[in-house]
């Protein structure tokens, strides 16, 4: 009997001989096209996405106002470097974000072509704004592959034999309530790293040294650990005590993932400096860092910026995706499939003793699989199964974590009910079949 190979294997073959294996599989699919929340792959199966891009196609894929702003500002001018002519596309969208994020009377934005050169500026800046060098990370955090990003990013997993890594950066723990809240409620467990933090200060790093704390809200590699209100808002007073910027990294929570244009919006905290990239472009490779004004301005000339930064038809996508997710209001999405995805994984943890816990902030949801009901005790093999079951079974999802054990939904917030309960059932029936 002769046997065919499928498409999708002789792509997976190709990218095998062609490609670097370190180039991660975070699932075994492939993709042809992708409309709305549907990836066709090579041998045109529908699959259902809940992984949308790693959280980049919020407004859905491929939204026709967004495809036809591209084709539109391809067809006049694609390139010329907005260090050598000025074009009104940037500063369109620079005024747009400052506007609907404000970070202080006078806000400025930096555009960049993805989040870790995001997060590269946002600590040039800070470095350059407070003459001070330390800067305070946390554990579990991702900011991206470049070296001051990696060196900020906690999994050990995707920084192997990278280094040495960029001197100055100090780790600190992240409040993760479900590993280490010891049944405390969360403003206690707040206080008690709010106090570590202040006991930091004379153990390994002074606070006069410190130009920046880089958080993320809400983690979304490290796997989707939601920071406590009362640690955020503390967070920041400590920082307007020692004259330390606050830098927030919005790159996988922001553009209604959490119901919210910023993840940060739910805490009535304001960063100095945040980041940003994702589903800000509906894919098209583009990212901003914005500031308060006096601290953007406070770098030299030329130390920030680059050829492509805020190419003019990445500016068109972003502008048109923003306009969209507004027409269309992409938060209240956000907001109401963050609770139907928090009822439904609520209900699975009730029936399968193998997820631990269920946490997030509106449509940033997760659950982590763990073995005997402990925390410690991560199933990182469960969650590989799982992916694949759902893989085989049209449904297209990601793990999270730095044990990987964490499965998170970050499906276009544009998704049909009937395809995200679809996704949803697919996921059940993988951990009715796997857990027996
Ligand atoms: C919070 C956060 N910051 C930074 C990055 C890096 O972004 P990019 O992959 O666009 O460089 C990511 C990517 O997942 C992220 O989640």
């Amino acid at each position: 009997m002769i046997t065919t190979m499928k498409h999708s294997e002789e792509i997976l073959e190709r990218r095998k001989r062609f490609v670097p294996n370190a180039i991660g599989i975070f699932n075994p699919s492939t993709a042809v096209s992708a409309k709305g929340s549907i990836i066709t792959d090579a041998d045109g199966k529908e699959m259902i996405d809940f992984a949308g891009g790693i959280g980049v196609v919020n407004a859905g894929h491929c939204p026709v106002p967004v495809v036809e702003a591209i084709a539109k500002q391809a067809a006049t001018m694609i390139h010329c470097s907005f260090n050598v002519a000025s074009y009104d596309l940037y500063m369109q969208l620079a005024e747009k974000l400052a506007t609907l994020l404000p970070h202080g009377p006078q806000t400025k934005v930096m555009l960049t072509n993805a989040g870790a050169e995001s997060v590269e500026n946002a600590i040039k800046i800070a470095r350059q704004a407070t003459g001070r060098q330390a800067i305070i990370c946390y554990s579990s955090a991702f900011h991206g592959r470049t070296m001051m990003a990696m060196t900020l990013t906690s999994k050990v997993g995707y920084k192997l034999g990278c280094g040495p890594f960029a001197p100055e950066v100090y780790r600190i723990p992240f409040p993760e309530y479900y590993r280490y809240g010891n049944g405390l409620n969360l403003d206690e467990f707040s206080d008690i790293h709010l106090r570590e933090l202040e006991e930091f200060f004379h153990t390994h790093v002074p606070a006069e040294q410190v130009a920046a704390i880089i958080m993320e809200p809400v983690q979304g590699e490290g796997g989707f650990h939601v920071v406590p209100k009362k640690y955020l808002q503390g967070l920041r007073a400590i920082c307007d005590r020692y004259g330390i910027l606050l830098i927030l990294d919005e790159v996988q929570s922001g553009f209604g993932r959490t119901g919210k244009w910023a993840a940060y919006q739910h805490y009535d905290v304001t960063p100095d400096i945040s980041t940003w990239a994702k589903s800000m472009g509906s894919g098209m490779p583009i990212g901003a860092v914005i500031g308060k004004a006096h601290i953007m301005d406070a770098c030299k000339p030329s130390t920030i910026g680059g050829t492509y930064p805020g190419n003019p038809v990445c500016c068109a996508a972003a502008l048109a995706t923003i306009n969209y997710m507004e027409q269309i209001n992409l938060n209240a999405l956000g907001e109401k499939l963050g609770m139907m995805v928090r009822e439904r994984f609520n209900r699975m943890k009730n029936k399968f003793s193998a997820i631990g816990d269920v946490r997030g902030l509106g449509a940033m949801m997760a659950f982590e699989l763990v073995k005997n009901k402990d925390p410690f005790q991560p199933d990182a093999e469960l969650c590989k199964k799982l992916i694949s079951y759902c893989a085989a079974n049209g449904l297209i999802v990601i793990n999270a974590g730095v044990n990987g054990n964490v499965i998170r939904i970050l499906s276009p917030l544009v998704i049909e009910e009937n395809l995200l309960n679809k996704g949803l059932d697919i996921i059940e029936e993988g951990l009715n079949m796997l857990t027996k």
